[in-house]
């Protein structure tokens, strides 16, 4: 799939600008603070409903307006798409589908699908395990509505238990063994559903890894939880849930289950968080990403839009050939404060577009 035009009116510090792209590569320079990643945010929303960077939609809405608009026509089979996005200072925001109204944020999951790579993304090697439980999240529920209604189930119920065990004065037993019913359903589900997407990113996620570093290093994802069984997650997830009651209603929150569960990235056995060199750990995002985009490509049979958000400049040479090389038949939105070498690895067709405080000045 890949955007044909975007359209955006009031979108952060646009005014209204309309942007052509090329099918393959497009650049996005100008100098910091510019509005560069301001657009490929406006793309991103338009794959997930929402902003890679912010939860808070009424900052997307430019200062002193009351409204922003996004409107993104894009080419996908068996038909094409366009997507409109109407984000309200009140908090409400309107989608639309071809002219259809939807009715559910999750009805747009699966129609554009984006894999955004920028800095911040070093954080799911880096840091706490809640950074990667939203990755996985994120990744599956755009191959899965079914996977993001579970997830949001099971957050309701979740909290709802932990409600019950913070308040000590409505603490029933019964209660929280119906809780624990419910949590261990959608949450073995959630845990079968993270584990095989696990093994695909393993399975593409090697031979990429092998690639970029001349096959000098393995890299291996595996999910961490405290089931240990593969068989009948449902039964045990349900009795670690009883048998962490009394423990959780002391601490007056639920210490076990998919919300606390995290996956490891070892590179040649060696877990890359704790010991790998901050080259390993961008390496390891990099993987991350390539394999996200085959796996896309491979589920729902259409290349997702990539989005490069200043990364080329973080990496080092061989790593930017890396990419540069890997865009055939990937739609690229690539920004950068300048040129660099990008022009010398891109054989193919690319569009340039100069960014100047919310304006485009050059094509
Ligand atoms: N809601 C908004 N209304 C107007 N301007 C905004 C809004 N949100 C951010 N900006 C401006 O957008 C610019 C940042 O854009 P950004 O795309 O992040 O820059 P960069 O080109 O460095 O990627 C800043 O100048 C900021 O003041
Ligand atoms: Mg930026």
């Amino acid at each position: 799939m890949y955007i044909k035009n975007l359209y955006l009116d009031n979108f952060r510090n646009y005014d209204n600008i309309e942007i052509e792209f090329n099918k393959k590569v497009n650049i996005l320079t100008g100098n910091n603070a510019q509005g560069k990643t301001n657009i490929l945010e406006s793309i991103f929303y338009c794959s997930l409903g929402k902003s890679h960077r912010t939860s808070k939609d009424k900052d997307l809405i430019k200062w002193d307006k009351d409204e922003a608009f996004i409107r993104l026509n894009m080419s996908r089979k068996p038909l094409d798409k366009k997507i409109e996005i109407k984000i309200f200072k009140g908090g409400k925001k309107g989608i639309n589908i071809n002219s259809i109204k939807l009715k559910k944020i999750s009805e747009l999951f699966g129609i554009f699908n984006v894999v955004m790579f920028s800095p911040e993304d070093l954080k799911i090697v880096k840091e706490s395990p809640g950074y990667r439980r939203k990755f996985l999240d994120m990744e599956i529920s755009k191959l899965d509505h079914r996977y993001y209604y579970k997830l949001v189930q099971y957050n309701k119920i979740l909290e709802q238990r932990n409600i019950i065990l913070r308040n000590k004065k409505f603490l029933n037993n019964d209660i929280i063994n119906v809780y624990d019913q419910q949590l261990s359903e959608f949450g073995s589900s959630l845990i079968k559903s993270r584990i095989d997407y696990l093994e695909q990113l393993n399975n593409r996620g090697k031979l990429i890894h092998s690639d970029i570093t001349k096959g000098n290093e393995e890299i291996e994802f595996s999910y961490l939880t405290h089931v240990k069984g593969k068989e009948n997650i449902s039964e045990e997830l349900l009795s670690l849930f009883r048998d962490s009651q009394k423990r959780d209603m002391e601490k007056g929150n639920t210490s076990i289950g998919p919300h606390r569960d995290d996956f490891s990235i070892k590179i040649n056995g060696i877990d890359a968080r704790s010991f790998g060199s901050q080259g390993q750990q961008r390496t390891s995002v990099l993987t991350i990403k390539f394999a996200s985009i085959q796996i896309i490509k491979e589920i729902s049979g259409e290349t997702p839009v990539l989005l490069l958000d200043d990364v080329l400049s973080e990496l080092d040479e061989s790593r930017q050939e890396y990419i540069l090389n890997s865009l055939e038949g990937i739609q690229t939105v690539i920004t950068c404060t300048g040129m660099g070498d990008i022009k010398k690895y891109l054989k193919n067709d690319f569009n340039v577009f100069r960014i100047d405080n919310g304006r485009i000045v050059e094509y």
